[in-house]
């Protein structure tokens, strides 16, 4: 021991502590005569970590209790309810979508609570197809509303492979990111829904004449890796790419990916493939039954891999999305349930906005068959019933403001076909 070691008092627990190294006390100010020595330090060190255990446990079981939470909330059959208040029809997509999700939460608990768990249960991402103006982003987006998890929605067809002009494939996972309140580990949890996805087939799929691909299967190959799971990094919002500028880094392994679009004219290559199986059947022979051209809804449901490929989709990607998700063309019936009831139905929209000048606003029966048969000649499915309302509902909305009286507006046939003038009566 060395005699001349000082003896320093240890400010915390007040023992007298002789340093004969400076370990004995590794925290000693000469000046104010604060210190701690090694003892101290130890314990406090315990204590921390103790603490810390419990806060892990505390926040563990908190986000445990949330999961439990949400997949009470978001069972399949609830989750279908609540689409059912707003869009009409589409049955299938709505169960298949709502089990995808179901099972999304499912593999969430499980990969929480079996961390190093080799057994992991694998993602099933969904691709939606379905005619334009049937629901697929509507359907998306009323989905975003109702969970609790990060969405965000992306227009595939803004992206484009790297040195492209355009976006880069990342702007899907910085979208995420920003709908997670910039919060990595909801990130990773989150759902990444890539719309107008037909838009990013390779031109020279059998949909297109086209021979020239500006880099739509650079597209496919980047997106690829983000499906596949892989680390993406981007720059804060606003910032320019560059070596020097910092990057967030997100890990997409279990990030559910849902891609859709119209797929314009994918139903000719599935009849084509039918027609090519129907020959093989009976040698060539006429198969009882299918002489009747399938219709589009019949076709759009047996739709596989293989269309897929076929469309310009490449195989790597078709083979991450195991799940083929179908909507239906919208017929007048369905048509005029959108019109009426879904809770933001256009219908129930003007009325409020009228409602507010005293006007009750009605529409006669067949002047909402007219709407719907209008639409249906549009072939743009719902999309154009609210704008051929907007057409016959303009003048009257210039005109109504320029008295406060109690007024009943109604529509009739003629003003949806001719530009009739609608009735107006003093109520
Ligand atoms: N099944 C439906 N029920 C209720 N509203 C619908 C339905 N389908 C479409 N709509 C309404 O029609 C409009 C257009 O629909 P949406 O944007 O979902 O079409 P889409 O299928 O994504 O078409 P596209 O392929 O052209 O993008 C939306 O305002 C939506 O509210
Ligand atoms: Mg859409």
């Amino acid at each position: 021991m060395n005699s001349n070691a000082p003896t320093i008092t240890c400010s915390f627990c007040k023992r007298k502590v002789v340093a004969n190294t400076q370990y004995d006390v590794p925290i000693y100010d000469p000046r104010s005569g604060f210190s701690l020595c090694a003892n101290c330090i130890k314990d406090i060190y315990h204590l921390i970590e103790d603490h810390q255990q419990d806060e892990n446990i505390r926040q563990n079981e908190e986000t445990e209790q949330a999961i439990n939470d949400e997949l009470t909330r978001i069972k399949p059959h609830l989750v279908k309810e609540y689409l059912d208040q707003y869009i009409i029809n589409q049955d299938h997509a709505k169960k298949v979508l709502s089990v995808a999700i179901y099972n999304h939460y499912k593999r969430m608990k499980y990969g929480f609570k079996h961390p190093e768990g080799d057994e992991e249960i694998e993602k099933s991402n969904v691709i939606i197809l379905g005619p334009s103006g049937c629901g697929k982003t509507a359907l998306l987006s009323h989905l975003a509303r109702m969970l609790d998890i990060p969405f965000a929605v992306t227009d595939a067809s803004s992206l484009t492979e790297a040195g492209f002009v355009g976006a880069d494939v990342e702007v899907a996972v910085r979208n995420l990111y920003y709908a997670a309140d910039k919060d990595i580990s909801r990130c990773e949890h989150g759902i990444i829904y890539l719309d107008e996805f037909d838009k990013i087939a390779r031109k020279s799929g059998e949909n297109n004449t086209i021979t020239a691909d500006p880099g739509h299967e650079g597209v496919q190959q980047a997106l690829l890796k983000m499906l596949e799971g892989n680390v993406v990094e981007f720059t804060a919002r606003g910032q320019r790419k560059h070596p020097e500028a910092p990057t967030i880094k997100v890990d997409t392994k279990n990030i559910l990916f849902i891609v859709g679009g119209a797929f314009v004219g994918i139903e000719k290559i599935i009849a084509k493939r039918i027609h090519k199986n129907d020959a093989n059947i009976g040698f060539g022979a006429q198969v009882e039954g299918k002489g009747e051209k399938p219709d589009f809804d019949e076709l759009i449901h047996q739709t596989t891999p293989e269309d897929l490929m076929k469309f310009g989709i490449i195989p790597e990607i078709i083979g991450r999305l195991p799940i083929i998700c179908t909507l239906e063309n919208l017929d007048e019936d369905a048509l005029l349930r959108i019109l009426t009831e879904p809770k933001n139905a256009p219908v129930k929209q003007y009325q409020k906005l009228m409602e507010m000048d005293n006007v009750q606003l009605e529409f006669d029966k067949d002047a909402l068959q007219a709407v719907a048969q209008k639409a249906i000649e549009r072939k743009t499915g719902a999309r154009s019933l609210k704008g051929i309302i907007e057409d016959t509902m303009l003048n009257i909305m210039f005109d109504i403001p320029q008295s406060d009286a109690n007024r009943k507006v109604t529509i009739t046939a003629d003003c949806i076909n001719d530009g009739a003038d609608p009735l107006i009566e003093e109520i």
